[in-house]
């Protein structure tokens, strides 16, 4: 169709990758044999077949097991560099991605094994595919406080090789205020500050976000749609947030693509983005992410302009930055 053609044509900034989730089942199957790890499927197909998921913590299971095959630096490497060759294809030009060191440190991986393979993927990538990045360190938000200051103390020496600091994992029962002192010294370092909120989380966890954590772009927000108030407060803010359709459908937080709010906060006016969150375990990459909307959520051409638009004016880059892809 016409809107595929368009879509699949736009530049975009992809501002919601968690790395470790665009670990292809094939790469999976194939370090798991370069590093001597078994894996409990028996197959690619098998791999698949067990991506079937009732909500968040079903589908965070996987991915913590899934990720025990990256080891070494080479891996980190192969990693990144097969997500910018796949998102080069989609035609993104930039991105933001987070990254879990401890999901890797307490497997006995290196922080630096974990950044240093990364980044030498997308420095590549950014020299080669002209691929503009930036790296957001996330905090998994399961684990006690003192282990995310334990994780910012490991970081130290590193920080000017990240943008910022956002919060993943399971969202029920860890609100932002648990790490409401971690992010006050994230934003004494400088740092961008961004948290999953309000994924399966209700609008109470979204305010925590904004007045406490004091973020400067909301992941998911999708219970935004619930709160008049919350809505006002994020547009009188100019918030973004990067809502993540396939996901939400796959996790079961909107199974249904026709009821995911995207379409409704965008009409409202808030700066809302597309993007693909954990594109190996959802089944979809950023295109498949908005041609999924544009028909589920009946939007139009100019609907798809303004989320790539809104991408690139979403994105942690600098005027004269965005004045390229603007
Ligand atoms: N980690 C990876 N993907 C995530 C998601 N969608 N929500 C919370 N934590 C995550
Ligand atoms: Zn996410």
């Amino acid at each position: 169709s016409q809107l595929e053609t368009l879509v699949r044509a736009l530049p975009k900034a992809e501002l919601h990758l968690h790395i470790e989730g665009s670990l292809e089942p094939d790469m999976m199957f194939e370090l798991a044999k370069r590093n001597g790890v078994s894996l409990t499927y028996a197959s690619v197909d098998e791999i698949r077949a067990a991506y079937d998921f009732s909500n968040l913590q079903d589908f965070l299971d996987l991915y913590y097991q899934g990720m025990a095959v990256l080891q070494t630096e080479q891996d980190f490497y192969d990693l990144t560099a097969a997500y910018l060759a796949r998102a080069a294809e989609d035609n993104v030009r930039h991105v933001e991605i987070f990254f879990d060191p401890q999901a890797h440190m307490e497997r006995g991986v290196d922080f630096e094994t974990v950044l240093d393979g990364v980044e030498r993927a997308l420095k590549e990538g950014e020299a080669s595919r002209g691929i503009s990045y930036r790296l957001i360190m996330c905090i998994l938000r399961h684990l006690p406080e003192d282990d995310a200051f334990a994780l910012m103390d490991v970081a130290d020496p590193h920080l000017h090789r990240l943008d910022g600091i956002g919060l993943d994992s399971s969202e029920l029962g860890h609100p932002p205020s648990k790490f409401e002192r971690v992010f006050a010294r994230a934003r004494s370092k400088g740092l961008k500050l961004v948290a999953h909120a309000g994924e399966e989380g209700p609008p109470s966890y979204v305010w925590e976000a904004l007045d406490l954590l004091q973020i400067d772009r909301i992941d998911h927000g999708n219970a935004a749609a619930k709160d008049a108030a919350l809505l006002a407060e994020i547009k009188a803010r100019g918030l973004t947030l990067t809502m993540c359709p396939l996901s939400n459908q796959r996790l079961c937080v909107t199974p249904d693509l026709n009821d995911n709010p995207l379409a409704g906060l965008l009409r409202a006016g808030v700066s809302v983005t597309v993007n693909s969150d954990d594109p190996s375990y959802f089944g979809g990459y950023i295109n498949d992410n908005y041609l999924a909307i544009a028909e589920a959520l009946d939007m139009s051409a100019d609907e798809m302009i303004g989320l790539a638009r809104n991408s690139f004016l979403g994105a942690f880059l600098s005027d004269a930055e965005k004045k390229k892809y603007l």
